[in-house]
């Protein structure tokens, strides 16, 4: 579906995201293999989130809205008919570590764009524990996981990823002995968290985290905070256009996710936080952003794991930066929902803007003028709303062809962005 963005001269008013993506997908799982109820407020209305409530659904979990919550009774899993990951590499990959480990086989795959994501990543750890998985060309969806009794393992991460990271917990849960991840480079700890809410013995000590074996998981209510990365879209908006001045309300403010404030306030972002406070183990907080001058910066090392899903909005704004922005250590953005150096470059050439890629970054020189294009997100979520937000600040209408790929996280985005724009 084509979506026209005009030109606006600033964005004004409050924003309340949608709850946050990876929290929901993990308390979900979680949810569905507790004993007991849990109940989760403002949980993502993104279809990748929904993803993952119909795997659990599928797997026996009994699952119902009740006043706008999600209420999930959870216990034993049970054989499930093929399950549908969708476009989520989230599902996918954390919920084979709880597949791996149970008394039976299950079949998961997803859309065009999820079969062809790398799943080597978590096949590898999980056959060490024991598992039993056969991939398309041995590395990609569908899986065909055999259930089996794992074991646990003490496993360095070869790759920054936080679902890895989950995968591997998550199956630890049900193996016999501790299970123990180190990961080089900080990566989201929203499973860490959510297991130690949900009654598992977990610690993590400077990137060491180790889970002994034999929890047993209790249902909570739970109420999630708003998604800073869906956020992100709108603070640049706010940075970016000149007669800004924008609320952003109750947004996720775990410190594993909140670089993206760090970053932006390195190149002179004005943006205050105002009340924060604690949920459940994770932070919210409420931001204030106002349109402000912006240097240009540069993303490599272990910040390029801590931004990854903010690199395609970040990208706009250093175009229109005094200095630019250089992105390095970031081929892990080849492997997402698109390859997203690639669709990054073709559109902001489409939009006049140059800008040189590299095998694993990309390098936009700042002070840039965005014209008036038509837009190809290549069926990804934050390519379509990155380059709508550089849409804004073109010279005249522009177009979003497939702009409908925003609801995989966040359905409501462009009625937000209409709400914000006079
Ligand atoms: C996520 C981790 C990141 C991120 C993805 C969500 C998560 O992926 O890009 O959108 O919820 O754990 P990787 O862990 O593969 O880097």
């Amino acid at each position: 579906m084509p979506e026209k963005i005009s030109p606006a001269r600033g964005v004004e008013g409050v924003v309340t995201p949608p709850g946050d993506k990876s929290i929901s997908h993990r308390y979900a799982m979680i949810g569905a293999i507790a004993e007991g109820v849990t109940t989760l407020e403002n949980y993502s209305t993104g279809a990748d989130c929904q993803s993952t409530l119909g795997c659990m659904a599928a797997l026996g979990a009994k699952i119902e809205r009740r006043d706008g919550k999600v209420v999930i009774e959870g216990g034993a899993l049970r054989e499930p008919a093929p399950l549908d990951a969708g476009n989520s590499g989230s599902t996918i990959r954390m919920l084979s570590g709880i597949l791996a480990a149970q008394p039976f086989t299950s079949r998961i795959g997803g859309d065009e764009s999820l079969s062809r994501r790398p799943m080597q990543r978590i096949i590898a750890p999980l056959s060490q524990m024991g598992a039993s998985i056969e991939a398309r060309d041995g590395k990609f969806p569908p899986l065909t996981i055999h259930g089996r009794t794992l074991h646990g393992i003490d496993y360095t991460l070869p790759v920054a990823s936080a679902q890895v990271k989950s995968c591997v917990l998550l199956a630890g849960l049900f193996a016999k002995g501790d299970t123990i991840v180190r990961e080089p480079v900080r990566t989201r700890d929203h499973t860490e968290i959510a297991l130690r809410e949900f009654g598992a013995d977990i610690e993590s000590v400077r990137g060491v985290i180790t889970l002994r074996q034999g929890a047993r998981l209790q249902g909570r209510d739970e109420i999630i905070p708003g998604d800073l990365s869906s956020a992100a879209f709108f603070l640049v908006a706010a940075l970016l256009l000149p007669e800004s001045n924008l609320l952003i309300h109750a947004v996720g403010m775990n410190p594993t996710r909140s670089a993206l404030l760090d970053f932006l306030a390195s190149m002179g972002a004005s943006i205050k936080i105002v009340d924060v406070r604690q949920t459940g183990g994770e932070l919210i907080g409420d931001l204030r952003v106002r349109s402000s001058k912006i240097s240009g910066g540069v993303i490599e090392g272990a910040m390029t794991a801590a931004l990854i899903d903010e690199i395609p909005a970040l990208a706009i704004l250093g175009a229109a930066s005094d200095n630019g922005l250089i992105v390095r250590d970031a081929g892990e953005l080849r492997v997402k929902e698109t390859d997203r150096i690639a669709a990054i470059e073709k559109n902001l050439r489409r939009m006049g803007v140059r800008v040189e890629t590299a095998p694993d970054g990309f390098t936009v020189p700042g002070k840039q003028r965005f014209h008036a294009a038509e837009i190809d997100p290549e069926g990804d979520h934050r390519i379509a709303m990155a380059f709508s937000i550089a849409a804004l600040a073109a010279d005249a209408p522009s177009i979003i062809q497939g702009s409908e790929a925003a609801a995989v996280s966040f359905p409501e985005f462009f009625s937000t962005l209409r709400h914000i724009t006079p």
